[in-house]
């Protein structure tokens, strides 16, 4: 059967259950909540201590409940989990770990019942070292054109003993690993950006072009509603594969250009994708995971021909302070603004230390970022267990962590396993409910206390302050994609704006202040608020009462 033949008989699957009466359905995307799911730290069906595919499943109606639009479902595929499963052998597989094909499209099928929109990851820049054609390359030696579709060269220095070039792995140390030949001599060098286990595709080849467009349609097949796009801005590397010499150790959100990161000719790549996407009854969409040097630069990914929204990762990275985040606000909506693109927020994901750890306030003052990012334009990203008020677990033992840049020097990812614990769902139990045995990285004691089960129904949970913030930010008209946002003046300290009806203040201070920015009934608040001051590392939403100018 031919992919249209295919995709034509798909698209008759089971669409969003809200798509007909969800007045935003055709630009869903626009100022969707996506709640990304880490699939193996979500939920054990199996009990082999691992999430998988069915764990997800059963627990679709806690997302559905919770009020989130989508669910983003990091790698699943099969993969021999160098790189917690961004390093993919075979792009159309589920990893058994993780279940079948079969669960993956009842998966989407199920989700789309109950209303949710899903988003899977596609790992673009990088194939496992497992993968066929790098085995192939590998096997078949110099010459083989298998090789051609990695980037493979000859090392430098008298014997080829010296990398090709200086580039640095993001998890540390050389970005080339040396191959041994057929005969078990030393041989070429091949680049990876990440782990070693994670070789770099060419992609000025055309068979790599060819094999993602059908992928995507693969996907796109079974009804996902779109793709988180891995290291967006690496495909493409600079012609001849320059030193980046004085760029020293790389960031991955710095302000210097990188040979390998951020080449324009990305946005051709992304240009080709958009056409297969809008192919399909949709809109289906793709997110850039892209750290580009400026939101400038970002925005370039979302252009009208290209990719629907990119991550911010400049507001994850921006401090708890008014003045700074109100700049990263501002910069944002400027430069998506100017390509017609939602502005998405994002305070936490797989990659990062909790919000609740990293903003360095505790719960109070990850409850108010929330509350904040909920309020701005565009779209948000929530990561599994920052509704439950998850800190970062710092105290993991070594023998225990599995993050590849814990075992390379200098990694800049630092230590991600402390955010990738599993999900407390029960007060007790083998892995608080997480499964019916153990779990793959160890949980704190007392993780029960944060459990989904602890903190439903109790209306001082961070867990009901969610629903709460999702539920009236899906039903206030001017919230989401809704009213601009209009900044109001606010004391030192305090960030506060209106968007129609709806006025937000944040104080990002530890102080309470003696201020109120108008006069109105309180909608939600992120901590007890009487009125009158507002307390430290607080934020509130008012409905403002009518005045002349408002619109409200
Ligand atoms: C970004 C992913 O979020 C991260 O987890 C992964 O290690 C790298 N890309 C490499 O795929």
């Amino acid at each position: 059967m031919t992919q249209h033949a295919e995709s034509a008989l798909r698209a008759d699957r089971p669409q969003p259950a809200s798509a007909d009466d969800h007045a935003r359905s055709a630009d869903w995307w626009r100022d969707a909540v996506i709640y990304q799911v880490y699939p193996r730290s979500f939920a054990d069906a199996d009990g082999d201590g691992m999430g998988d595919l069915p764990g997800i499943r059963a627990r679709l109606p806690y997302l559905a409940e919770l009020g989130v639009d989508a669910v983003w479902l990091s790698p699943f595929y099969a993969s021999p989990q160098a790189d917690g499963g961004y390093d993919v052998a075979d792009y159309r597989a589920i990893d058994p770990m993780f279940g079948s094909l079969p669960d993956a499209e009842a998966l989407v099928d199920e989700a789309h019942a109950l209303g949710l929109r899903v988003i899977v990851d596609l790992v673009p820049n990088h194939s496992s070292d497992r993968h066929e054609w790098f085995r192939r390359a590998l096997r078949e030696g110099p010459g083989s054109p298998l090789r051609d579709r990695y980037h493979f060269r000859a090392g430098r220095g008298e014997h080829g003993e010296l990398p090709p070039n200086d580039w640095e792995s993001i998890f540390g140390g050389p970005a080339w690993t040396r191959t041994e030949d057929p005969d078990g001599t030393p041989g070429e060098w091949y680049l990876h950006l990440f782990a070693p286990e994670q070789p770099d595709f060419n992609w000025q080849h055309p068979a790599v072009h060819d094999e993602f467009r059908s992928v995507l349609r693969f996907w796109l097949d079974t009804g996902v509603d779109g793709f988180r796009i891995d290291v967006a801005h690496g495909l493409v590397k600079a012609e001849g594969l320059p030193d980046m010499g004085s760029a020293g150790q790389l960031q991955l959100l710095g302000t210097q250009q990188l040979p390998f990161f951020d080449q324009d000719g990305v946005h051709e790549i992304y240009r080709d994708w958009r056409r297969v996407l809008d192919e399909y009854p949709g809109p289906r969409i793709g997110v850039a995971e892209a750290w580009a040097p400026s939101p400038e630069r970002t925005a370039l990914y979302v252009r009208a021909d290209e990719l629907h929204q990119a991550f911010n990762f400049h507001y994850l990275s921006t401090d708890w302070d008014a003045g700074q985040l109100r700049a990263a606000i501002d910069e944002s909506l400027t430069s998506l603004g100017a390509v017609g693109a939602p502005a998405t927020w994002v305070l936490s994901n797989h990659d990062v230390v909790r919000h609740r750890t990293r903003l360095g306030g505790g719960l109070r003052r990850a409850r108010a970022a929330t509350l904040l990012m909920l309020a701005l334009p565009g779209s948000a990203y929530v990561y599994q267990g920052e509704e439950l008020g998850l800190p970062e677990v710092l105290e993991l033992p070594d023998e225990a962590r599995q993050d590849p840049s814990f075992f390379r020097d200098n990694g800049q990812d630092g230590l991600r396993d402390g955010c990738r614990v599993p999900i407390p769902w029960e007060e007790h139990g083998p892995s608080y409910g997480f499964g019916p045995d153990g779990s793959w990285l160890p949980q704190p004691d007392g993780w029960g206390a944060l459990s989904v089960a602890v903190q439903t129904g109790d209306p001082e949970s961070t867990l009901e302050f969610y629903r709460a913030a999702l539920r009236l930010r899906r039903d206030h008209d001017d919230l989401g994609a809704g009213a601009p946002l209009e900044w109001l003046d606010a004391p030192d300290g305090v960030l506060a704006f209106r968007r129609g009806g709806l006025v937000c203040a944040a104080n990002t201070r530890a102080e309470p202040v003696a201020w109120e920015p108008a006069r109105g009934r309180v909608l939600l608040a992120s901590a007890p608020y009487a009125g009158g001051e507002l307390p430290g590392d607080t934020v509130v939403w008012w409905q403002a009462e009518a005045t002349e100018g408002t619109g409200a």
